[in-house]
């Protein structure tokens, strides 16, 4: 169908204008009957859909509840990442939903933020690529999604009023990077602006990030929706970029934007680029047939299940207690074993279609052996030691003790930032008493960001990191303990040693209504890197039941432009004797550049599954911008020439092969010289060098031919040169001269 959007404009009337900017109701745009404008539904998720015919309905319409973000990231599968997309997908034709409200994209600052089980990682590179294909799965169906937050959403604590305080270089490469990648590789429908302010101005009023960067920098087409409740003044939203309010119907809204634009206080051009967009999606919505379609709930859940199974990190695994075998007698502690923790509280919680009891689940794989059950944990706060000494008594009389510890809700939701990352005091006691009698102790942990594991790990023989799961994560945990899967996943965050080692710690959450990202560039790896500290597991992290070799790291040059990009090979062995995916990571480090850079960055990956003794070669392909780095000063991404190492690794702790190469930058860089640019930028402007070469052949010409400038005079401001230097020859003030000097070269 095609239609004629701007013929369209020209016959909708103010009035219809600004109403079609808001919402009709909590999730769906106004249609315009007259003019045969459609309404489109959009529904939360995004790992499944939760469409709730009102607002706050407590219960969806059941859906599909997949692994959560984190879960899915630790699977280092965008393939398989990409099958959750298009499943969604169908779901939403099925439930006749036009844009599901996600992948959500923020970066894990702290792992104390409450919403981080809904995000993917502390790596913008590794979130980027998961969230694009998510986006990719979900639209190849002709599903919109709707990248969020946008931006520096970072921490539950006063999320809607805390402004994130951050330099230019830290917004750029770790807090928009992601989102950048998002946009660009995935093309999302629709982009939704996070409720927290940037530099004093809230995301949904921030003309710098929605439209001078989202819009024109970056190219977006699709349109911008408002967190729900993130406006506060509609016409400066408007003004900034944000198209669609949501949620609807705000009267009062409406009527402020005609008035407005009556009043010319708004430029009705703005309205109707507004309307444009909105339309553009609305019409391209309506080329997706909804509703005709049955849910496939079994094939569904068969995938939810398979990527529990694959997100599933083995943290632990002493004396290959795992996968389990040659047992008579399993003792099940823990009540997340019949009462499964599978996804957290907030707008992303799902009504399941089914779901998987952990418990009747290894039962179903236990074959002969004898399973024992106790209660173990409350999941409340406060100690219960009957309970404890109840679970020791069961254990000590089992060959293993398989421990499901679920982080409590009390502990992590959205709203609300975690207190800590430790397990309750009840949970703690609980493990150490049981493996002190039983020391064959598996714990399985289910939560959704990185916990504290210090105080007990050394006690017990195996620990699983099964995340929020989804609804088949437990049929997917006793995949893993029997060995039907191999596990493969590998943390997407950092796990740290104890809470006050993280990065954001003496800058969080902020006090007067300011978060200040004083560690810049350095959070997760990239702090502990800097600072050389040990951590409990490192970002990547993750144990197989096999073992891997990786060799012949080879580029497709030692010597490359830019512009050209560079190949990186390695060889993968499974040198093991069951087959497993192995992940390769590629870290980029500079040996050299003009501003501070983070040890290595993740800037490729890979997972490949080997059957035992087979070898493979991986192709990881590097673009320009994995060398680049954001100049404050010159506003863009640069590229510097010089030496750069190529580094594998299978994880961020454990680089196994180098590789030196030299690239060649090709950049033409004309930085904006201003009153601060020192001689040596004048120098390096090719403009300015042009402007100032008289001056200097003029304030030198009594000194020895080829006297060199020497270093710490190219360090003062042109200003002061000319203060200093050229006095004598100046037709005007220092401070008039050097302003007409930096007009000429604008
Ligand atoms: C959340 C969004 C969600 C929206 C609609 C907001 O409170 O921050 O992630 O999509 O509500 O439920």
């Amino acid at each position: 169908m095609s239609v004629d959007i701007k013929k369209l404009i020209s016959q909708l009337t103010l009035e219809e204008k600004a109403a079609l900017c808001t919402g009709e109701t909590a999730w769906t745009t106004v249609p315009v009957e007259r003019l045969g404008i459609p309404s489109i539904w959009v529904s939360d998720g995004p790992h499944g859909l939760r469409k709730t015919p009102i607002m706050a309905a407590e219960t969806s319409i059941p859906a599909t509840c997949f692994p959560t973000a984190s879960a899915q990231a630790a699977t280092w599968d965008v393939d398989l990442v990409q099958t959750i997309g298009q499943a969604l997908g169908d779901e939403c034709i099925a439930q006749s939903v036009d844009v599901v409200l996600g992948p959500g994209n923020n970066m894990k600052r702290t792992p104390l933020c409450g919403r981080n089980f809904e995000y993917y990682s502390e790596d913008p590179f590794l979130g980027g690529e998961m969230a694009a294909a998510l986006i990719n799965g979900v639209q190849s169906k002709g599903v919109g999604t709707s990248l969020k937050h946008f931006a520096t959403n970072n921490q539950e604590y006063q999320r809607m009023t805390i402004s994130a305080e951050m330099d230019e270089r830290t917004l750029r490469e770790i807090y928009l990077a992601g989102f950048e990648r998002a946009v660009k590789k995935g093309k999302p429908w629709t982009v939704m602006c996070s409720y927290n302010r940037l530099r004093g101005t809230h995301a949904s009023q921030n003309r710098y990030l929605l439209t001078d960067i989202l819009k024109n920098e970056w190219g977006y087409e699709g349109f911008i929706v408002s967190d729900w409740g993130a406006v506060h003044d509609r016409v400066a939203a408007l003004q900034a970029g944000l198209d669609l309010e949501m949620p609807g119907p705000q009267k009062f809204r409406v009527q402020r934007v005609v008035t407005a634009v009556q009043k010319g206080e708004l430029d009705l051009a703005v309205l109707d680029a507004a309307v444009e967009r909105i339309l553009k999606i609305v019409f391209k919505a309506a080329e997706t047939p909804k509703g005709k379609v049955t849910l496939d709930v079994d094939g569904h859940h068969a995938l939810a299940r398979k990527i529990a199974s694959e997100a599933i990190v083995l943290l632990k695994n002493e004396g290959g207690i795992l996968p389990l075998k040659n047992i008579k007698r399993l003792a099940v502690i823990g009540k997340a074993s019949k009462e499964p923790y599978f996804q957290g509280g907030g707008s992303s919680h799902i009504n399941p279609t089914k779901v998987d009891i952990p418990f009747d689940e290894l039962k179903k794989l236990a074959g002969s052996m004898e399973l024992l059950y106790a209660d173990g944990d409350t999941m409340q706060p406060g100690l219960n030691q009957p309970m404890i000494d109840e679970a020791v008594k069961v254990a000590a009389q089992a060959d293993v003790a398989l421990l499901y510890i679920a982080l409590p809700p009390f502990k992590e939701s959205e709203g609300i930032d975690r207190p800590d990352i430790d397990l309750t005091d009840h949970q703690v006691a609980l493990i150490k008493a049981v493996s002190a009698k039983q020391p064959r102790c598996v714990v399985i942990l289910n939560n959704g960001s990185a916990v504290a594991v210090g105080e007990w790990i050394n006690g017990v023989a195996a620990v699983l990191e099964a995340w929020m799961m989804g609804q088949a994560g437990g049929g997917a945990i006793a995949d893993v303990l029997f060995g039907k899967v191999n596990p493969s996943g590998h943390l997407s965050e950092t796990f740290p040693i104890k809470l006050s080692d993280t990065p954001a710690t003496i800058n969080y959450p902020g006090e007067n209504g300011k978060v200040n990202y004083g560690e810049g560039l350095f959070i997760g790896y990239r702090y502990y890197d800097a600072k050389a500290m040990g951590v409990q597991f490192p970002f990547g992290y993750g144990l197989s039941y096999t073992t891997f070799e990786f060799k012949n790291l080879r580029v497709s040059s030692e010597k490359f432009r830019d512009v050209d990009g560079l190949k990186v090979s390695v060889d993968v062995t499974n040198s093991g004797a069951v087959a497993g995916a192995a992940v390769v990571q590629l870290y980029v480090h500079d040996e050299k550049s003009e501003l501070v850079r983070p040890v290595k960055e993740l800037k490729g990956f890979a997972k490949v599954m080997l059957q035992p003794g087979e070898t493979r070669t991986v192709n990881i392909a590097l673009d320009e911008r994995a060398f680049a780095y954001y100049h404050p000063r010159h506003h863009q991404w640069v590229t510097e020439s010089g030496a750069f190492e190529i580094l594998i690794g299978k994880s961020a702790g454990e680089i196994v092969l180098r590789h030196t190469v030299q690239m060649e930058s090709t950049q033409q860089r004309t930085a904006m010289l201003d009153r601060d640019s020192t001689l040596l930028d004048w120098m390096n402007h090719p403009r300015g060098n042009e402007i100032i070469k008289p001056l200097i052949e003029q304030a030198m010409k009594n000194l020895p031919a080829d006297t060199p400038i020497p270093d710490w005079a190219k360090d003062l401001p042109m200003e002061v040169v000319l203060m200093w230097f050229a006095n004598q020859s100046l037709t005007k003030a220092p401070e008039e001269m050097i302003e007409d000097l930096l007009a000429l070269t604008r």
